[in-house]
């Protein structure tokens, strides 16, 4: 499974590159707020220091507005993938960007017949939420298994890669990737919080100890 940061925030990006583990980046209009910086050079930094794709949402609801945002912001670099919402407009720039050979991630996708439509419309991805479901006491995860069967069970027409968003744990990014989900896009946070555990640490310390206790040097 791919591992793609959700994120905007330059440093993290740069210091989860250091340690390997970003095979991609998704940005949304909240992050970019979070960051503080201008969307279009955020976007372009990025581009330099990850080759993966980078999701670059638009910021219109209107189909041809989001063909235009979404064909400048594909000139940037040639990694950029196109956010748009799962609407009727933007299921119809989803489908006019794919044509034009430009990477398209559908996003706030909520239930498996959206998904269905992103993927029959050409989709390069299709971003559920399943932190957001679970917020309003439905099973996030179930969306995703529902997908990936639908997506197999047509894998000759649908070329579409579930990319799993709004992870909240490390427990739910081992799950999407029991479930078969392509790609999941983690915030920095839960990639830390996934290498942690109690027991590398107590196990370490005593390896350590031990070590030094031998009197010998490496
Ligand atoms: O990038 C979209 C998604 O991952 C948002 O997550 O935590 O705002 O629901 P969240």
């Amino acid at each position: 499974m791919k591992f793609f940061i959700d994120t905007a925030e330059i440093e993290e990006i740069k210091s989860l590159s250091e340690l390997g583990l970003v095979d991609g980046v998704t940005t949304n209009p909240s992050l970019i707020y979070k960051s503080g910086k201008d969307f279009k050079k955020v976007i372009k930094e990025i581009s330099t220091i990850v080759e993966g794709p980078i999701s670059a949402e638009v910021t219109s609801t209107d189909c041809q507005e989001m063909i235009a945002q979404g064909q400048e912001l594909a000139k940037i670099s040639n990694n950029i993938v196109i956010k748009v919402p799962l609407t009727a407009d933007g299921l119809m720039a989803c489908k006019k960007l794919s044509s034009n050979n430009i990477k398209v991630n559908v996003t706030l996708c909520f239930s498996a017949s959206q998904a269905l439509l992103a993927g029959k419309l050409g989709a390069t991805y299709i971003s559920p939420f399943i932190g957001r479901l679970d917020d309003i006491g439905t099973t996030g995860l179930n969306l995703i298994k529902e997908i990936v069967h639908i997506y197999n069970t047509y894998k000759k027409d649908i070329k579409t890669e579930v990319l799993a968003a709004s992870i909240r744990s490390p427990l739910q990014v081992s799950q999407v990737a029991s479930m078969g989900a392509h790609v999941a896009t983690i915030p920095p946070k839960i990639i830390y919080q996934m290498i942690k555990h109690p027991l590398t640490d107590i196990g370490l310390d005593t390896f350590m100890n031990d070590w030094k206790k031998t009197g010998q040097k490496f």
